[in-house]
């Protein structure tokens, strides 16, 4: 799994760090980071696509 954040996107919403703050964090914006960009464990890949679905700005890819 492989896991990206649209800078252009973000908005700084914070979902994605505030759901799954071990998978993302926020920059000196507060725009979301990922932390962990790839990963095969099932918890950091349920969290990373509970992020991705709760952006509001669609700005999270998780990719298989
Ligand atoms: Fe940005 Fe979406 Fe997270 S807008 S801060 S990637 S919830």
């Amino acid at each position: 799994m492989r896991v990206s954040i649209d800078g252009d996107r973000c908005q700084g919403h914070g979902r994605c760090f505030n759901l799954a703050p071990d998978v993302f964090g926020f920059d000196d914006l507060g725009n979301g980071v990922v932390l962990v960009e790839s990963a095969e464990d099932e918890r950091t890949i349920r969290l990373a696509r509970l992020a991705q679905v709760n952006c509001p700005e669609h700005a999270i890819s998780v990719d298989d």
